[in-house]
């Protein structure tokens, strides 16, 4: 069965109600403020990079960038994006858990929740020890996840289903119901997916997909951290701008994490 990881294109639209140019200079704000040297980053990792939105927009800046993912679609699709662009851009298939290139970096990002591909605390941790591996003396690791309150309260800070409008393609996703409900005791859920895409002069589409979500606590990711004992917390943020993470305007939890 293929499902929506393997349809790059498809997920890319889904995903289009982000403002990647916007999120990029947040990222790069960051790592002038945090960074001891004060400097923009020169040279990025982007960890379960998907089709890589946020790699190639650093490589538009002139930042030298690498895209990582376990998918061999996520991959070629980030490759060709690239290449179609006229971008430099270096296309890695490898897992996020045990991946060693072999060099370093000013900043490593993991955008969107993407360690909810993780399962156990285990390979959490194994995901810390990698990054912070990869990291220059100077670097910095950013990581995006989803606000706890969407999974801790019956108020969640972000609707499961949206719609996009992109290039005269229209669709409509649903990434999660409401009966997808979090396994008390492994806290993963089996988020049902469906996006219905329409495009005039064409037949509707549909992609169901279920994918497993692991649901990470703030205190988890504490715990994990220091359970490495490879990096420390820099910083966090419940947005791209520079909304506290208990504000209750936030809709994210985006740590800045640096080698211990
Ligand atoms: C929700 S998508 C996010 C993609 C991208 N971060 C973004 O912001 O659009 C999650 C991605 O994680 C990748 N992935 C899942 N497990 C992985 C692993 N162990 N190592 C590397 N990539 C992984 C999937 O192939 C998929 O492309």
């Amino acid at each position: 069965m293929s499902g929506i990881y393997d349809d790059p294109w498809a997920y890319e639209l889904a995903c289009s109600f982000r403002d990647v140019s916007a999120e990029v200079d947040a990222l790069l704000e960051w790592t002038v403020r945090h960074r001891s040297s004060g400097a923009a980053a020169r040279t990025v990792l982007e960890l379960a990079a998907g089709p890589a939105e946020h790699a190639r927009e650093f490589a538009r800046r002139g930042v030298t960038a690498t895209a990582l993912d376990l998918h061999p679609a996520m991959c070629a699709y980030a490759d060709q994006q690239a290449k179609e662009a006229g971008l430099e851009l270096d296309v890695v298939q490898e897992d996020m858990t045990s991946f060693a290139l072999g060099r370093r970096f000013d900043l490593v990002v993991t955008m969107l929740d993407s360690t909810s591909h993780l399962m156990t605390l285990d390979s959490f941790v194994a995901h810390l020890d990698r990054t912070a591996d990869h990291l220059g003396p100077d670097g910095l690791y950013v990581l995006e996840m989803s606000h706890p309150r969407d999974r801790l309260t019956g108020d969640p800070s972000v609707s499961t289903g949206w719609t996009v409008d992109r290039d005269g393609v229209a669709a409509t996703v649903r990434w999660g119901e409401p009966s997808d409900e979090l396994d008390p005791v492994t806290q993963i859920a089996d988020d049902h997916v469906t996006m219905t895409i329409t495009k005039a002069d064409s037949p509707t589409r549909v992609i169901e997909d279920v994918v497993p979500y692991r649901f990470w606590t703030a205190t988890e990711l504490t715990a994990a951290v220091r359970l490495s004992g490879a990096l420390e917390t820099v910083a966090q943020y419940g947005d791209f701008g520079d909304v506290a993470l208990t504000d209750p305007g936030a809709w994210r939890m985006i740590t800045v994490l640096r080698r211990a």
